[in-house]
């Protein structure tokens, strides 16, 4: 049944249409005129300025075919809150990112070494969440308060040549959480061409199908991790490719975690061409013991890792750091091809892991 402001709504929006102004080209200046140019124009340019304090940059629903085009530097008004600071769904969307412009979420104001375990309530910053057939390009979000992209239910999304410049996080390791591309139940998603600096996952893959992130660089986070996997609602991660990537001054290279104790699958995910550089814990790391906090220490089977391949992994990490680290449960890792893989620096430690692995 329709409640009453539902009905309302459409009400008004039946009778408004008719009379609406389609403009093709519209400039926005504030939160205000983008609600009222999401709805008339198919290219909309967005300035510089601030968004209030708890508001949200909200580029929901809109028109098929528009494209906005960011100019400036858009800054965000300061509040404890969940966020998130910009949001944006539709279908045959383009976001493009002019040189010089930024999404600038000043997270310094909220960093308190805790992230989203506890401290400050700290905004998201951009979620893109029911974006189809769409695109981001060239897009720069500056210190976010803690994770950077979230994308979800998205099908046919390609991000390219997106800077994350999260490098005021790292003074007194007061940005945490900080993940750059949190990705869930979601369809052919790629991202491309694009230098991250933060503190936690470069990609994180909870779930989804046909993901490709090529030719990125990635610095001072926690690697470029599937997971972790179980626990949600989507726990089915199916047919991603890593190529071509390069990690640095990270806590991790490459990363598969699934939950203790839950249940999904990790199925054809791909790392080739990963070069590696100062990683301080683990250059591969896969581990079926993951609980947030700490991991258990006893893998279990219910999120079995399959058609895994490694390819191509080239460089060094920290003494103290393990090159290779495989905690699988008996007979839950499976089918994996594992070639061309030379991480100088660590020791290594390999248990449950399929006789093709080299440990
Ligand atoms: C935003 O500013 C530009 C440049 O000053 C102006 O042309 C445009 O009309 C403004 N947009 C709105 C919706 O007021
Ligand atoms: C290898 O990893 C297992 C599982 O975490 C751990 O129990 C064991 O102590 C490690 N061995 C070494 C030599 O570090």
């Amino acid at each position: 049944m329709l409640g009453l402001a539902s009905l309302l709504t459409f009400v008004s929006l039946v009778t408004a249409a008719p009379t609406a102004p389609v403009y093709s080209s519209c400039t926005v200046n504030s939160t205000s005129d983008l609600a009222t140019a999401k709805k008339t124009c198919t290219s909309i340019s967005i300035g510089s300025f601030t968004v209030p304090a708890g508001q949200t940059l909200d580029m929901k629903g809109l028109l098929s075919g528009t494209t906005v085009t960011f100019t400036g530097i858009v800054s965000f008004g300061y509040k404890e809150w969940i966020g998130p600071l910009v949001t944006v769904s539709g279908t045959n969307v383009k976001i493009v990112g002019a040189p010089g412009s930024c999404l600038d979420g000043g997270g310094a104001r909220w960093w308190d070494g805790q992230g989203g375990n506890g401290g400050k309530k700290k905004p998201k910053f951009f979620a893109a969440h029911g974006l189809d057939s769409s695109s981001i390009t060239g897009i720069t979000l500056k210190n976010t308060p803690v994770q950077g992209f979230s994308i979800s239910s998205a099908e046919g999304l390609v991000l390219s040549g997106i800077t994350i410049d999260n490098k005021d996080g790292d003074n007194n390791e007061l940005g945490h959480n900080t993940d750059a591309f949190d990705v869930g139940n979601s369809d052919d998603v790629t991202i491309t061409g694009s230098t991250i600096y933060n503190q936690d996952d470069c990609l994180a893959v909870n779930s989804g199908t046909n993901i490709q992130f090529l030719n990125n660089y990635c610095s001072g986070g926690h690697g470029i991790s599937i997971g972790s996997v179980g626990g949600r609602s989507n726990n089915v991660v199916d047919t991603v490719t890593v190529k071509d990537c390069t990690i640095v001054n990270s806590e991790n290279g490459i990363r598969i975690k699934t939950v203790a104790g839950a249940t999904g699958s990790v199925k054809g995910v791909t790392y080739s061409g990963i070069t590696l550089k100062n990683i301080a814990k683990n250059g591969i790391v896969i581990q079926q013991d993951y609980q947030n906090g700490s991991p258990t220490g006893v893998p279990t089977d219910g999120v079995p890792i399959t058609g895994l391949t490694i390819a191509n992994v080239k460089g060094s990490v920290a003494s103290s750091a393990r090159g290779i680290y495989i905690l699988c449960a008996a007979g839950a890792c499976s089918d994996w091809k594992w070639s061309g893989v030379s991480i100088s620096g660590g020791k290594n430690n390999c248990t449950g892991a399929p006789s093709s692995v080299k440990c």
